[in-house]
């Protein structure tokens, strides 16, 4: 175990607190959890206490912590060449482009890097927008795609000009069989309500208006629901039929998270974008992208692209990239993730609802699933959130760090966890479950 020396948890969660601001909470908060090392599926405190990361972080550690490849590379690169400019060709970018494109469709013929996932979503819609010549953004009610957009419209220069874009987003429902907003009483039915939503949208928003419709292909941070049978395969059609384009946010969902390379590859539809971040190199160095298909090169032939970053394509995010594709490859961590959601997560967490009434229901795929609690089967209103805070820290104080949003525990272990240790990590969570709903 390798950790700072002389640190203890206390003082590092301290400072933690003195200087560091954080995202998407209230300032006056301790964090529960010091982190000073990892490997694989567990992190350790400064103490050296060990926790299963059911979380994968922020599910982008795909490969888990610290997988020597992946390390191995970034030294390399590092020795080699540690920044360029998006200017110049680098050796290192072209290999993850041709090692990302490598499995992914063919008509995806070039890669946009960007440096994570909300910088790919804003690209692909820049260039959706771009390619159209339309500007609405039609996108789903809980769906996450990150969170920027305002710098550009703050900048004075005139790279503002061809991003006036906060403007022109519209927002409809999508399946989710357990909170459906159309009444349905089963999948199928919630697939054909949806679409014929989707449709209305479209037709009263303006067909020849919309430039995009853009989808998380499997929701994430709004809850792990995997879009019903014949969903996706159904937008594709609308799509076509009004010439709008579909980008699939695969930030989340990418690289073997979903027991497939991409998770779109489940549902039989091929989108017009697609973006991609954490899981393509499991966060070592910060890097996302888009897959742009090969017609899109002609719609910016001899017009300015008005987009970019300068720590696009960074060479050691490439190079860690490169890395941990070929290690998904020589490891069998597709299949693995897919096995595990079939014969371990899948199983064992059905039979948590079974054994727990709070649990109102599960659902997932791959190595990424999510447990609703709720007051009771018929009401299925959350929790109250002080009962999910609860959870989390019996969770915690058990050796499992868990991802809890909203009323819900959302599983996602690295893809390559052990089936023992994705078992532990079920036991452990039905022992916090059974003590603070059971007593
Ligand atoms: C589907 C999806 N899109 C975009 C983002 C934004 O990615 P990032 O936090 O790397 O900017 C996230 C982050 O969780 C996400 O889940």
């Amino acid at each position: 175990m390798i950790h700072a020396e002389g640190l203890s948890s206390a003082e590092v969660r301290a400072e933690d607190r003195r200087l560091i601001w954080h995202s998407w909470t209230a300032q006056d908060q301790e964090l529960p959890l010091a982190v000073a090392g990892g490997e694989g599926s567990w992190v350790w405190d400064f103490e050296g206490e060990r926790y299963l990361d059911f979380s994968s972080q922020l599910v982008n550690t795909n490969l888990g912590h610290q997988h020597p490849a992946v390390i191995a590379a970034i030294r390399h690169q590092a020795a080699i060449l540690t920044t360029a400019a998006p200017t110049v060709a680098v050796a290192s970018r072209n290999q993850a482009a041709a090692s990302i494109l490598d499995v992914s469709p063919d008509h995806f013929e070039k890669v946009f890097f960007t440096g994570g996932g909300t910088d790919a979503v804003e690209n692909a819609i820049r260039m959706a927008r771009g390619h159209t010549g339309r500007r609405k953004v039609l996108s789903a009610y809980r769906s996450y795609h990150g969170n920027t957009g305002i710098s550009i419209a703050a900048t004075g220069d005139p790279r503002r000009i061809g991003n006036e874009f906060a403007t022109d987003h519209v927002h409809f429902f999508r399946p989710h069989p357990y909170r459906s907003s159309f009444w349905s009483e089963s999948p199928e039915q919630e697939t054909t309500r949806a679409l014929e939503h989707l449709r209305q949208v479209i037709e009263f928003e303006g067909g020849e208006s919309i430039a995009a419709v853009l989808l998380e292909t499997v929701l994430g941070s709004g809850g792990v629901v995997p879009p019903t049978p014949g969903y996706l395969p159904g937008v594709r059609r609308l799509c076509d039929e009004f010439g709008i384009q579909l980008i699939l946010d695969e930030v989340m969902v990418g690289f073997a998270r979903t027991g497939s390379w991409w998770a779109f590859e489940h549902y039989d539809v091929v989108p017009d974008l697609v973006t991609f971040a954490k899981g393509v190199n499991s966060g070592y160095v910060p890097l996302g992208g888009v897959l742009v298909p090969g017609h899109y090169t002609q719609s910016f032939t001899e017009r300015n692209y008005p987009g970019g970053l300068t720590y696009m394509g960074h060479p050691l995010a490439c190079a860690s990239a490169v890395a941990s594709i070929r290690a998904m490859h020589a490891e069998g961590v597709v299949a693995h993730a897919a096995a595990l959601g079939h014969e371990v997560l899948g199983p064992g967490l059905r039979d948590l609802r079974d054994r727990f009434e709070v649990v109102g229901d599960v659902r997932g795929i791959g190595a990424f699933w999510a447990l609703e609690f709720v007051t009771g089967p018929d009401s299925r209103a959350p929790v109250p959130a002080a009962q999910v805070q609860q959870l989390g820290r019996s969770l915690l104080q058990r050796g499992i760090l868990a991802l809890i949003v909203a009323n819900r525990l959302h599983v996602a272990p690295p893809c390559n966890i052990t089936g023992r240790d994705a078992q532990r990590g079920i036991a452990l969570i039905a022992d916090a479950v059974s003590e603070v709903w059971e007593g």
